[in-house]
């Protein structure tokens, strides 16, 4: 059975990406893999929107959450975490690890932040060192107002840390002008890669307490990092390295700001289609919607655990449902990477057979009504 993706990570690989990625080995400290990492580090910062060297490291997403705060506090440092979400709440548990001093403002899951907290918390904390805070937050499909962040603190010793993992690409990321001071992602989302391979571009305000931190990490050490700069420090994925040049390739020829509105539409669209349905949009304000993955709340009686077995069993297509208390009731779909449109009416027939299947009572062709409303009213206003 053909197997699909309709998740925030891993995504859909593009046949170019993984036939790039099956060519022979080379050597890593070869003159042609020098060139090959300097054309992906001058075009790497481009999607971050900075000036700053990006390292590309060889790990999922968590190892690179690990090596910002391991590389930029001390033990003892305090941070504040901005907890409104479940890799929030790993960002916590990894500050707590590295036996850092860990202030958090624990919301509710998919609930805003309010700067007011964070002001607060800073004033009577003057020694703060750090804040950490997710970008996009693949649990509840919230975005998180980093812009903000950033601005309060770029005048002050405090470093925002900003883990952008699945918020990459697919949302503006103006790193310099907003302020931030680690930027962190990872290959298997916007990058339409395989997991593997995680990115860290970092300010000068930050490598002015890098430069001063304990080495507390030696194969995350972002001073070996820079000391190997263009090269890797360790040997690196070479075949994911392949594949990350033609990522970024089939990116810079869409163009970054087409790449975002694309997201935006199938965020919309998703939306539109979920509603028909009568799912509830787990995020109610447009504004904070995430354009990589958008999460619902099924209707009374729907069973989301069941329906996305079901889709899993009948159409080999993975779509993901709630993590923690909305296990069961919550309906997760991934729109990032290559998606398109027309994968949003494999996801919606899949997802309408099936609510028929279980007998969940819906409006049938409702949800392709509601994308072909949206993608036409778009084409319209272009
Ligand atoms: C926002 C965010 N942070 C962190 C992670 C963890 O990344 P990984 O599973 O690649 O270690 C993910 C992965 O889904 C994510 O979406």
């Amino acid at each position: 059975m053909k197997k699909r993706l309709a998740t925030p990570g891993p995504t859909f690989v593009p046949t170019d990406i993984l036939l790039a990625g099956a060519k022979e080995s080379i050597h890593h400290r070869s003159n042609d893999m020098k060139t090959i990492m300097e054309g992906i580090n001058q075009s790497l910062p481009q999607f971050f929107g900075s000036k700053n060297e990006v390292y590309t490291m060889l790990s999922s997403g968590t190892g690179a959450m690990e090596s910002a705060v391991f590389n930029c506090f001390n033990k003892g440092d305090k941070v504040l975490v901005i907890n409104n979400g479940y890799f929030g709440k790993r960002f916590k548990d990894i500050a707590s690890r590295a036996s850092l001093e860990v202030l958090s403002i624990d919301i509710e899951w998919g609930e805003p932040f309010e700067l007011d907290q964070i002001k607060e918390i800073y004033f009577s904390n003057k020694d703060l060192q750090g804040i950490l805070v997710v970008y996009s937050e693949t649990s509840t499909g919230a975005v998180n107002d980093i812009k903000e962040i950033g601005d309060f603190f770029r005048q002050t010793n405090v470093l925002t840390v900003v883990d952008a993992i699945s918020g990459l690409i697919s949302h503006e990321m103006q790193m310099d002008e907003w302020g931030l001071d680690v930027v962190i992602a990872s290959s298997h989302k916007g990058f339409m890669m395989p997991p593997g391979l995680s990115f860290v571009c970092i300010s000068n305000k930050a490598w002015g307490k890098i430069s001063y931190t304990e080495e507390n990490t030696y194969y995350f050490s972002y001073k070996r990092f820079k000391d190997f700069y263009p090269a890797p420090p360790s040997s690196p994925g070479v075949s994911l390295i392949f594949s990350l040049e033609k990522s970024i390739e089939i990116l810079k020829s869409e163009g970054i700001a087409n790449i975002h509105s694309r997201h935006q539409l199938l965020a919309t669209a998703t939306q539109n289609a979920l509603t028909s349905l009568g799912f509830k949009l787990f995020i109610s304000d447009s504004f904070r919607r995430s354009n990589t993955i958008t999460s619902a709340l099924a209707p009374r009686g729907v069973d989301t655990s069941v329906l996305l077995n079901s889709i899993n069993e009948d159409f080999g297509l993975t779509i993901t449902g709630g993590q923690g208390k909305y296990k069961g009731i919550m309906i997760r779909i991934g729109h990032i990477g290559a998606f398109d449109e027309l994968d949003l009416f494999s996801v919606f027939g899949a997802i309408e057979m099936c609510l028929s299947k279980n007998n969940y009572e819906f409006q049938e062709g409702a949800s392709t009504k509601a994308l072909i409303n949206t993608f036409k009213k778009e084409k319209t206003n272009a």
